[in-house]
């Protein structure tokens, strides 16, 4: 399948759960969500879902994965930028029912523990998405993470301000060095995660997440231990499996 079925099946597969669970104001749906490249063709297939009456987004809550740490939410290269320009200004969703880290929190562990706390004042995260680094990572949870970290303030490696640095005019020194982000912990506390993958560029971290063993060099492995992990790909993503 392309890169462009992945965030078709993706999206598909979000409303389908969301209508399955008949969210309410009282009992809203919990929804996690990533940034990035990869999830842009889902955002995309949701809003027009959105359009045609197929989901509501009305009694939906999401928590975002991660944030810079120093960009301001105007600053076009803040995820909270990101979300609100590429899928929450499209959509039915309340203002209040949007959480995302704030990278400009002064105190980092407070910010960290109120999230956490929203988190669970919600009764957990019925669905989260994800997306994967070229060095394995699920949301900044860079190699070396513990598996069962929770939200927190994390320094970026090399690898993945070069990745990401394509969003910053391809200047390095552009790209944030610390960021906010959920732990592994907290990704598989949710009821079931759903990782996209795409791309030749993650296909050694595919290989390593699924087919070596659970490895906090690898922190997409941890999947291997939800129950409810699920992981989309297209071929060029899967080329290295055995
Ligand atoms: C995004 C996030 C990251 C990205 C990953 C892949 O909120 O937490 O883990 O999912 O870096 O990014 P793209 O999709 O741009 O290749």
């Amino acid at each position: 399948i392309t890169d462009k079925n992945v965030g078709d099946w993706a999206a598909v597969y979000v409303a389908r759960k969301i209508n399955e669970f008949k969210p309410t104001k009282e009992r809203p749906f919990v929804l996690g969500l990533p940034t990035g490249g990869t999830p842009l063709e889902m955002y995309k297939r949701l809003i027009q879902l959105n359009k045609d009456g197929i989901v509501s987004f009305e009694n939906v809550v999401t928590f975002n994965m991660d944030e810079y740490v120093g960009l301001t939410p105007d600053n076009d290269q803040s995820y909270h930028y990101y979300m609100h320009h590429n899928f929450f200004d499209h959509i039915n969703i309340p203002k209040e029912n949007i959480n995302i880290l704030d990278g400009m929190a002064k105190d980092y562990k407070a910010e960290c523990q109120r999230y956490e706390d929203k988190i669970k004042s919600y009764g957990g995260i019925h669905l989260f998405l994800g997306g994967i680094g070229p060095d394995g990572h699920i949301a900044f949870n860079e190699p070396g993470s513990s598996l069962s970290s929770r939200t927190r303030d994390k320094e970026l490696t090399m690898d993945t301000i070069i990745a990401n640095s394509r969003f910053f005019g391809g200047d390095i020194n552009k790209v944030p060095r610390l960021a906010l982000t959920v732990g592994v912990g907290t990704i598989l506390d949710a009821k079931e995660v759903l990782i996209m993958v795409t791309g030749a560029n993650k296909a050694r971290a595919l290989q390593h997440g699924v087919e070596e063993g659970v490895n906090h060099m690898w922190t997409i492995s941890a999947l291997q231990l939800h129950r409810s992990g699920i992981i989309v790909s297209d071929e060029a993503a899967c080329s290295e499996l055995k």
